[in-house]
């Protein structure tokens, strides 16, 4: 466009051109504006979205605290927000594109009028003064096109720019510190040594104190201590959900940071305080760890896991859907079946953190045979409350306030008369 006006007329092509640093400066001062507008608005729904999240999660307790209306106050103010940003989004994305066609229109009017303008006092004849208004009107419309076409689409861009801006936040956290070319781990031939460990999730406020431990293969080592002592700390170690900041876990001699990550967590088994079960039948719960395990194999591991009998009397047995209304199952249950999932994988080294906290005393028992039968052969990390789980234990640690301050087997650390004394005889009183 920009040749072809050039060619035709020199003037007239720049007076077209007049208004288009107004036109910029005008998009470029509206865009910023719905740029914040609209980015304020994701953040908000994402707000809005967390809390309706949370609020579901949450709602026996705000039932039985009789907060409903709280609860629902607080909706109102999280969607009022959104509504606030949203029509503030909407209307400076919304209002670029009328604002261009009226720049379009203004430069419209110019052309005519200086073509008109050009007409009267020029040199031209009227007739050819006319024809040149009438093509530079054509001209200046097709010069605005672009931009009109843009504008229209300018909501929909901004999103999208809000969206890659969400996007890369995610994708810009660190990775794991995962080595290259790690070593493979196959198992646990001799031992596991936990030496020396210092770490700390916030920096300056250290967890563990330089906690030492070490595991032969096939030995059963239990933690105990009071709540917050950091016997999950020492569990997430293992598994490197987290990094030791001095110290070091080793594997045969091997630090755990020179194995490849993936082997060293198919290698680690841990069944969790609160088991967790997916949408799909009670057998892809139990394989999840190996999609492509036999039912046989998934049959063995829920026999090992004391839950076989239970699937067995469901009317649809191991085809049972776990999301159905219809099969809500007690905690117990889903602690058993989620041992059976950790069976399943054959794990070398199995930590179990308080599987039996919060069941009754017969699926307690019953845990207990399945965690025996799960335990032997396999060096095991357990950590219990109730310290009846853990009498057989080859080595009982007691960690407080991040430290070792007790460590032998139950029969040691009773005629010591220390710390787990104190536990023992005041669990053989209230139990
Ligand atoms: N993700 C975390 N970020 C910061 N501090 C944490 C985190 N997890 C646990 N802690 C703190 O570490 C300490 C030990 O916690 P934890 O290992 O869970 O104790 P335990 O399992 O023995 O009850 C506690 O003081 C707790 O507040
Ligand atoms: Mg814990």
């Amino acid at each position: 466009m920009l040749i072809v006006m050039f060619n035709q007329n020199v003037t007239m092509a720049w007076v077209t051109m007049a208004s288009t640093p107004v036109a910029l400066v005008v998009a470029g001062f509206v865009m910023k504006k719905a740029g914040v507008a609209v980015n304020r608005q994701q953040d908000d729904i994402g707000n809005l979205n967390g809390y309706i999240n949370e609020q579901v999660t949450a709602q026996k307790v705000i039932i039985t605290n009789g907060l409903q209306k709280d609860s629902i106050k607080g909706f109102l103010k999280h969607n009022q927000t959104v509504r606030k940003s949203a029509m503030s989004g909407l209307i400076w994305s919304g209002v670029l594109n009328p604002l261009m066609q009226g720049m379009s229109l203004l430069n419209t009017a110019i052309v005519i009028f200086f073509g008109s303008w050009f007409a009267l006092n020029g040199t031209l004849s009227t007739g050819a003064a006319l024809a040149l208004v009438v093509v530079f009107v054509n001209y200046a419309q097709q010069y605005y096109q672009p931009i009109m076409s843009l504008t229209s689409l300018y909501g929909m861009i901004q999103l999208a720019i809000t969206g890659a801006r969400r996007v890369d936040e995610v994708r810009r956290q660190p990775d794991e510190i995962a080595p290259k070319n790690g070593k493979s781990l196959t198992g646990i031939k001799k031992e596991l040594q936990i030496d020396d460990v210092r770490f700390s999730y916030l920096p300056g406020k250290e967890i563990l104190h330089g906690v030492s431990i070490s595991v032969h293969k096939g030995e059963m080592v239990a933690l105990v201590g009071p709540t917050g002592s950091g016997k999950t700390t020492v569990m997430n170690l293992l598994n490197r959900f987290y990094d030791v900041d001095s110290g070091s876990i080793t594997v045969d001699g091997v630090d755990i940071r020179e194995f490849d990550l993936q082997s060293l967590r198919k290698n680690v088994g841990i069944v969790l305080q609160d088991p967790q079960l997916f949408s799909g039948t009670i057998a892809d719960n139990i394989r999840y760890g190996d999609p492509s395990a036999s039912m046989n194999r998934v049959i063995d591991a829920a026999k090992q896991a004391n839950i076989h009998e239970f699937i067995t009397s469901l009317p649809d047995g191991y085809k049972t859907q776990v999301s159905d209304e219809q099969s809500v199952f007690s905690a117990g249950q889903k602690q058993l079946m989620s041992i059976a999932r950790t069976i399943l994988t054959n794990p070398q080294l199995l930590i179990l953190d308080e599987a039996t906290s919060n069941v009754d005393t017969v699926t307690e028992a019953n845990i207990q045979a399945a965690m025996d039968r799960v335990i032997q052969g396999r060096t095991s990390f357990v950590i219990a409350h109730r310290l009846k789980t853990i009498l057989n234990a080859d080595k009982i640690v007691v960690l407080k306030d991040g430290q070792i301050i007790e460590q032998g087997n139950h029969q040691a650390l009773l005629e010591k008369n220390g710390f787990y004394a104190g536990l023992y005889k005041d669990q053989m009183v209230t139990n």
